[in-house]
């Protein structure tokens, strides 16, 4: 698959078929990230591959709470309640959102990628706002996963909503307290039609010439 067209058609997959996940197909994608940049080439990132239906369960309840109490906080559970006073587009996404918290233990294969502290160069700790630097150096291998397991043929779901729970998911696998959580990926073979192209913005609203604002021609 052409590297423009995995960019532009790697949507978040949220409903799965049954079918495992190769392990090939798995680890292609995984021998792939992994020429994604970090800090220092520290390399820091940690991925727990989970297939245990047990373990899948106890995802879920760590998950589902979370996500509930997110859609309380930002008023997606309004949508849900009276779909017909919102965008339609945007209800169908909380829909789609709402049956995989309530359903991710139907996820084939879920990836809980972290990363060491000690890898991170976190080079805006001292300013006076929140710190985002750190995570550069981990969702740069997180994005190159999804568009590998995009160009193997397989489905995505990236979410941070584990991360709150990082305490009892580190418990459930056994991660050691080095390492914090940075994301949750479920993967499958994609129930459903791919799309052709996302619903992003357009350059002239995000990109400027020279100046902040001045348009780039
Ligand atoms: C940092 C981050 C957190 C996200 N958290 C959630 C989440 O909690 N639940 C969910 O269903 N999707 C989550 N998503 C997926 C986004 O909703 C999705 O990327 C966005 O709606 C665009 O969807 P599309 O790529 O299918 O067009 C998250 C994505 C990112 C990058």
């Amino acid at each position: 698959m052409d590297l423009y067209e995995a960019m532009r058609c790697a949507p978040t997959s949220r409903d799965f078929k049954a079918d495992p996940v190769p392990r090939e197909a798995l680890v292609r994608a995984l021998d792939a990230a992994r020429f994604a940049p970090s800090g220092g080439n520290r390399q820091g990132w940690r991925v727990v591959v989970v297939e245990d239906l047990q373990r899948r369960i106890a995802l879920r309840e760590l998950y589902l709470p979370r996500w509930r109490a997110y859609t309380e906080q930002t008023g997606a559970a309004r949508m849900l309640a009276d779909p017909e006073s919102f965008d339609e587009r945007r209800v169908r996404m909380v829909r789609r959102a709402d049956v995989y918290a309530s359903r991710l233990e139907q996820v084939p294969m879920h990836l809980v990628v972290g990363v060491r502290l000690e890898d991170l160069a976190v080079t805006d700790a001292e300013l006076d706002r929140q710190s985002i630097v750190g995570g550069a150096s981990v969702y740069p291998f997180v994005q190159n996963l999804l568009l590998a397991l995009r160009a193997e043929g397989l489905g995505a779901a990236m979410t941070t909503l584990l991360v709150p729970a990082e305490a009892e998911v580190k418990a459930l696998l056994e991660i050691p307290d080095e390492i914090a959580l940075a994301a949750h990926i479920g993967v499958g073979y994609r129930a459903g039609d791919w799309p052709k192209k996302l619903a992003r913005k357009p350059v002239e609203e995000f990109a400027f010439s020279e100046r902040f604002g001045e348009p780039l021609a």
